[in-house]
């Protein structure tokens, strides 16, 4: 693998809030190759979010403090950037789409409007911003580009928002593209739409993925390797095709005994029994152990670390075999 254009080592983040302190991520450590994908799955609640905002600071501080570890950008220190550094990062290096167009879409701009900031912010190098914003939304699948540039967000389908959404993204060109459960509101057809569309680019532009999802199902056709996340930490740590062959981690396993069918949401785990641990409330030892069908009698006092069991397999687990 070539020198990773993002690195997380040992990441902790805390939410102190009155009654009581969230570990929301724990030690998670992974890095990303550039034209790489790295799927980050889990329930809702692991921290999966959190994670991602930490890459460029997004998150608010306080109640968010980031307790340690280190985050690396083409080998620069994210934690230690100055203003102006950070502004280019956002953005213009690692861009994100959400679930939800309108917190990315300002519904008073029109769509050049918006597009023509971000190239005009993050793109010294581009003359003609229409003419780049015309390519953008021609290459996210919008028809007839120079007419739609000049609507308003309400104007457009939820689909079309998602697209300009990401050609808003693309038009930085950014390093690292976050896709933070990008598909989860839209319809089944448009998300598998907007899934292709992401695999295409990923393709035509070398770009990394840190792609989101509650979805186990459609990891296989678009990620390189996964992560999965259960409260708060990285259990599992793979290439895809390995993990869905053969996952390795309890938790894995049961994720996998309840693939929900493409477009069904994994808000529900009706194979595992028992909840996600209540916010802030984690059990001793190893966080899964109450839900664990393999839990061992010293499983709710010692903590395990992840450890690569195989090349390029990371289990945070000593009995997963
Ligand atoms: N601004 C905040 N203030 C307090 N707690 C927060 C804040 N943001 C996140 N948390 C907590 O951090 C934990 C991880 O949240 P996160 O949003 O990363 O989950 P997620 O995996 O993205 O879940 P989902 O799939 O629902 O989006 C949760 O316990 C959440 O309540
Ligand atoms: S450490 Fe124990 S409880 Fe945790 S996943 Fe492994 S077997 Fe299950
Ligand atoms: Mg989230």
């Amino acid at each position: 693998m070539s020198q990773p254009i993002l690195q997380v080592r040992n990441l902790c983040i805390d939410f102190v809030l009155e009654d009581r302190t969230i570990e929301a991520v724990k030690d998670a450590s992974f890095e990303l190759a550039a034209g790489e994908t790295l799927a980050i799955v889990g329930e809702s609640g692991s921290g999966k979010s959190v994670t991602a905002l930490a890459l460029t600071r997004l998150l608010p501080v306080p109640p968010a403090v980031i307790k340690g570890g280190e985050i690396l950008f083409d080998g620069e220190s994210v934690m230690t950037m100055d203003a102006a550094r950070l502004r280019k990062l956002r953005g213009g290096k690692i861009a994100y789409i959400f679930q939800e167009p309108s917190t990315s879409l300002n519904p008073v701009y029109t769509v050049r409007s918006q597009i023509g900031e971000a190239i005009r912010l993050h793109r010294r190098d581009v003359t003609d911003v229409d003419a780049e914003i015309v390519r953008w939304l021609d290459a996210v699948g919008i028809v007839d580009p120079a007419a739609r540039m000049h609507d308003y967000p309400h104007q457009l389908s939820g689909g079309m928002q998602q697209r300009v959404m990401i050609a808003m993204a693309l038009a930085c060109q950014p390093d690292v593209l976050v896709a933070d459960e990008p598909t989860t509101a839209l319809d089944v057809t448009i998300q598998a739409q907007i899934l292709e569309l992401l695999r295409e680019l990923k393709q035509r532009l070398r770009m990394s993925i840190l792609l989101i999802t509650h979805n186990l199902g459609i990891v296989g056709d678009i990620a390189d390797r996964v992560a999965v996340m259960y409260a708060g930490q990285i259990v599992e740590l793979s290439p895809a095709r390995a993990l869905l062959q053969r996952p390795l981690h309890p938790y894995t396993q049961a994720l996998m005994n309840s693939v929900p069918q493409l477009g069904h949401e994994l808000e529900r785990l009706q194979a595992i029994p028992g909840n996600v641990p209540n916010l802030g409330q984690f059990p001793s030892g190893c966080r899964f152990h109450p839900r664990c069908p393999k839990a061992q009698s010293d499983c709710s006092q010692k903590a395990p670390e992840l450890v690569e069991v195989e090349p390029g397999r990371w289990v945070r687990c000593p009995y997963w075999k």
